[in-house]
């Protein structure tokens, strides 16, 4: 049985469904650990699948997979254009560690073009809503075992 996959999500990520559904979609946290869940259960794989507003947690998170688990996929939300410390923590990961956004960064406002996550990141995923954790994860596991 392999470890499982962490599946991490920063800050607001828990009102997902009631914050700016236009951006943001009308699937709540809830519905994306389903689909996560879904996904890796049909890949023979597990998910550890974790949501936080601390900075402090999601690093201790970080760390435990890093022991843990066999892969990551992480929406360190807007942590992700500021933290230098999650960025850190990632570095010291020995693991595939897939980034993931519902929106596209990339095509919104400058601030958010940049993220410190994809220097440690594997891939990125982001653009389809919650069918981008979905796919996250299938890329986590096909780079796991
Ligand atoms: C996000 C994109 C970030 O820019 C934003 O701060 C978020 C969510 C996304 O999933 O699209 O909170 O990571």
């Amino acid at each position: 049985m392999s470890k499982p996959i962490y599946v991490l999500s920063g800050p607001n990520l828990n009102l997902l469904g009631v914050r700016e559904p236009e951006i943001y979609g009308k699937d709540t946290l809830e519905d994306v650990r389903l689909l996560c869940e879904a996904r890796a259960s049909a890949l023979g794989r597990t998910i550890v699948f974790r949501q936080s507003n601390h900075e402090g947690q999601l690093i201790d998170w970080i760390q435990e997979a890093r022991e843990h688990g066999s892969a990551m996929v992480i929406n360190p939300a807007g942590y992700g254009h500021t933290s230098v410390a999650i960025l850190d923590a990632l570095k010291a990961v020995d693991l595939p560690i897939v980034e993931c956004h519902l929106s596209n960064p990339a095509a919104r406002e400058s601030f958010r073009r940049h993220t410190y996550v994809s220097l440690a990141a594997t891939g990125v995923v982001s653009g389809f809503g919650a069918a981008s954790y979905a796919l996250a994860v299938e890329a986590a596991a096909g780079l796991s075992a």
